[in-house]
């Protein structure tokens, strides 16, 4: 049983979901059962997260290089999505869960565009927890896109270039009103940040476990959050 410090719970937990497609190759069934399976162990995270609870929870769904896999996968990936977005909301409502999405949602089919809007909408005064899926998410991406919004300030006017801070581009960021995450999880062994949250890492503590995303249980997870805990986190400073 992990025991862990109500007092020093991370206010951001951010998790790179990995390893879907080698937990179904290593049963002999086609990757899509893998992702299924990476779907019921995402509800059964954010639940554990909501009942501590954990403040901010992002889960990097789909990354803006997953569009390049093939065409059969990825529609699987937009239908597993579909379904989550129609069948959690009464959940999300129940639980007091405000819904967000970063990423280039735009690019996504109009009617799961339109749910993205309609779950935000509905559960835009959820207290308890803030989920946040990355949607077609890349870091890069994001930071060019910021630097673009603010040269457009500056053409305009609005804003001088020695204005520029790293507060004025985070708030050109899809995490704008979000904490830094605290912690960084990435499952099934990989140990690389992938274009995830570059900038909004720049102190977070990684935690990288061999376990499969679709094995990850409370369990794991509750461990990932008691290994931070007993770190020591100085920002740069002694
Ligand atoms: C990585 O496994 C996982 C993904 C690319 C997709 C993650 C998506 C889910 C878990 C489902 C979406 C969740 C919600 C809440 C709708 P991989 O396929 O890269 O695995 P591999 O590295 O073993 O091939």
């Amino acid at each position: 049983m992990v025991e862990l410090d109500p007092e020093r719970l991370p206010r951001h937990v951010a998790i790179i979901m990995d390893g879907n497609g080698r937990w179904a190759r290593r049963r002999g069934l086609p990757r899509f059962f893998g992702h299924r399976e990476g779907v019921k162990t995402a509800k059964r995270i954010i639940t554990k997260a909501c009942e501590i609870p954990i403040p901010v929870l992002t889960l990097y769904a789909f990354s803006r290089e997953n569009w390049e896999r093939p065409r059969e996968e990825v529609a699987v990936l937009m239908d597993l999505l579909r379904a989550y977005l129609r069948e959690e909301l009464p959940t999300m409502l129940e639980r007091g869960i405000r819904f967000r999405v970063i990423g280039e949602r735009e690019r996504f089919p109009g009617d799961i565009q339109e749910m993205i809007a309609r779950v935000e909408k509905e559960t835009a005064s959820g207290e308890r927890m803030t989920l946040v899926l990355a949607l077609s998410y890349g870091a890069r991406h994001e930071l060019a896109r910021a630097a673009r919004l603010l040269a457009e300030e500056v053409c305009a006017g609005r804003l001088r270039p020695e204005d520029i801070t790293p507060e004025t581009l985070s708030r050109h960021l899809y995490t704008v009103d979000l904490p830094d995450p605290d912690l960084l999880i990435r499952t099934s062994g990989e140990m690389r940040l992938s274009n995830f949250l570059l900038y909004q890492c720049a102190y977070t503590e990684f935690y990288f476990t061999p376990v499969l995303w679709p094995d990850f249980t409370e369990e794991e997870f509750l461990k990932a959050l008691a290994d931070y805990q007993r770190r020591e986190r100085r920002f740069g400073r002694v």
